[in-house]
């Protein structure tokens, strides 16, 4: 037997681990990863929808239950990441809740609930994958939003949150730099997933449409605006994991028509 693991048991085969991986833009970047030769890891803590989406994608990938809140439970979804495949060559941290109103309505709990998705666990799911990520010197991309580049009116705490995440990126990518290993913020406008559609749902009352009329007349395209499709998010996720994105690192990088570019 051979010391060394031959390419045709899929050792060689890289891995993404994505968090939030049954959401919207979790299932889109599965399905490119996929498509592309990787492997993939779905978890999130809605373990139905991530088994479903494992189930479809067949033995290139894996379901695991994760909650991001809990790092023990993020470290788990390394573990099992490297018993089913050895390795991890990319982590998408996806998992993510919205919330909007204004500061008077925002409660410890509401607060406590957002940030310790949004913030505590992008975290915790980046320090899991960390060790496993400087072996094969591969990378991390934290989905932020233009939330975190630019103030939303009325969302002060997943505005927060996402600043903060671009902050996390931007550092761990200095810190991790001389392991090889690189991190960028993907910052997307509104993405047609089921987070803009609940959104929608809690926030725009009787006049859901209304509400998303208002979001798209904010981008500078006028009458052409459009919503980001998720696989177009998940594209961009796709060029940051490449090799040939090397010297990609630290950064926000914007996927939303322009919308933070500036005041219109
Ligand atoms: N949809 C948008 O317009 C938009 C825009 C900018 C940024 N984002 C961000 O993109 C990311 C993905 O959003 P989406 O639109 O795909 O949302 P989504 O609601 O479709 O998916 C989010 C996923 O995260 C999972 N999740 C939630 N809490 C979790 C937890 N504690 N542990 C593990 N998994 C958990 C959910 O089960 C869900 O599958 C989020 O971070 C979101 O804030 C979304």
């Amino acid at each position: 037997m051979s010391d060394t693991t031959s390419a045709d048991d899929g050792a060689e085969i890289p891995v993404v681990l994505i968090t939030g991986g049954a959401g919207g833009m979790g299932v889109a970047a599965a399905r490119r990863f996929v498509a592309g030769g990787w492997r993939v890891v779905v978890a999130d803590h809605d373990q139905i929808r991530a088994e479903a989406l494992a189930d479809e994608l067949g033995e290139v990938a894996l379901a695991v239950h994760c909650d991001v809140t809990r790092p023990e439970s993020c470290h788990a979804a390394v573990r099992a990441t490297l018993a089913w495949a050895g390795r991890l060559d990319h982590t998408i941290a996806a998992a993510g809740l919205w919330t909007e109103g204004p500061i008077d309505d925002v409660d410890e709990f509401e607060f406590d609930r957002v940030m310790a998705v949004n913030v505590k666990g992008v975290f915790f799911t980046s320090k899991a994958a960390v060790p496993a990520l400087r072996v094969t010197r591969g990378s991390l991309t934290l989905i932020a939003s233009d939330a975190g580049l630019q103030a939303n009116k009325g969302a002060s705490v997943y505005c927060a949150s996402k600043g903060a995440v671009v902050l996390l990126a931007k550092t761990l990518a200095l810190d991790l730099a001389p392991d090889g290993v690189r991190v960028n913020a993907v910052c997307p406008g509104d993405v047609m997933t089921p987070m803009l559609r609940y959104q929608a749902e809690a926030y725009g009352g009787t006049d859901q449409d209304g509400y998303l009329a208002e979001l798209l007349s904010k981008y500078p395209q006028g009458t052409n605006a459009r919503f980001i499709e998720p696989a177009e998010v998940a594209e961009l996720m796709w060029f940051l994991a490449q090799p040939t994105s090397a010297p990609i690192t630290g950064a926000a990088m914007s996927i939303d028509f322009g919308l933070s570019s500036g005041i219109q």
